[in-house]
């Protein structure tokens, strides 16, 4: 396949840090997971350097932390394909996820829901099935709730990696209410950014990308009616990735609320 002219500006842009971190994952001695998809992509996607002030300043540390979040995503939602009849996993703000590849075989449907710029570049290196499907619409655009396989709703897990905290709080709001009514006792799992974040939020805003929404702790979760089933720092997982400088560092910083809350993973039910 040849290189592929990608159209990624502002928000959508950022699809390609994760990608870059998944790609560079592969390059540890030993890997949490394999994704070689995630190399191929990036290859053909191209990289932009733009983002290079948000992805070289972090450099090693965004590799790491990418790998723990989607290691974690991918042990939530192998869980769940494991445990229901009819599992059906949504990625909400999917961008160049391949999840599905690594884990998905026993879904019994797969969808990733992005924007329709990502939607169209998804297309052009992945391939629909009935089992794996691609949603292009905003998920502001609550028509997409009509158009899921029509199961129970435990049996649907929704991921929103890296999604929610270009949302304004009140969006954010209007969708979890929506899914609520759509989908009750669904589960929904989250990644949120505390207040902490707003620091690096200058270099969001240089790539046109600006984080809107930070919460407090995961209590900003149940007050918009989810119910929390488990979070979990990003920087208390698999502390064992971390070069042992930084392990001590993380142990010692992870010990205070502002910065446990910095980056949270929360499995929440609709
Ligand atoms: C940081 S990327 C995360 C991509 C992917 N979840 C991952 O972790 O590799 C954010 C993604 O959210 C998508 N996105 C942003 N706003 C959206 C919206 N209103 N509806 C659907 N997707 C959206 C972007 O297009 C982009 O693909």
């Amino acid at each position: 396949m040849s290189q592929i002219v990608n159209e990624l500006t502002g928000v959508p842009r950022t699809l390609l840090l994760p990608l870059r971190g998944r790609a560079e994952a592969q390059a540890h001695l030993n890997p949490l997971f394999q994704d070689p998809l995630a190399v191929e992509w990036l290859k053909l996607v191209g990289w932009d350097r733009e983002l290079d002030a948000l992805y070289s300043k972090a450099g090693k540390a965004f590799s790491i932390l990418t790998a723990i979040r989607t290691y974690h995503h991918d042990q939530i939602a192998s869980c769940h394909i494991a445990n229901y009849s009819h599992p059906v996993v949504v990625e909400l703000g999917a961008g160049l996820s391949s999840r599905f590849h690594r884990i998905g075989q026993n879904a019994y449907r797969w969808l990733e829901l992005d924007l329709p710029v990502v939607t169209k570049l998804r297309h052009q290196l992945d391939t629909q099935t009935q089992q794996h499907q691609f949603i292009s619409t905003s998920v502001m655009d609550f028509d997409w709730m009509d158009t899921l396989p029509n199961v129970a709703p435990e049996n649907i897990l929704f991921i929103a990696e890296g999604l929610l905290m270009y949302l304004e709080i009140n969006e954010v709001k209007q969708l979890i209410s929506a899914m609520r009514s759509s989908f009750p006792g669904a589960t929904l799992d989250v990644e949120v950014v505390g207040r902490s974040a707003k620091i690096s939020n200058k270099i969001f805003t240089q790539i046109g990308a600006p984080l809107k929404w930070f919460v407090k702790n995961q209590e900003d979760l149940t007050a918009m009616g989810l119910q929390v089933v488990n979070s979990w720092s990003m920087y208390q997982l698999y502390l064992e990735r971390w070069p042992w400088p930084w392990r001590l560092l993380l142990r010692f910083m992870t010990q205070f609320p502002y910065f446990r809350n910095t980056y949270m993973i929360v499995e929440t039910k609709l």
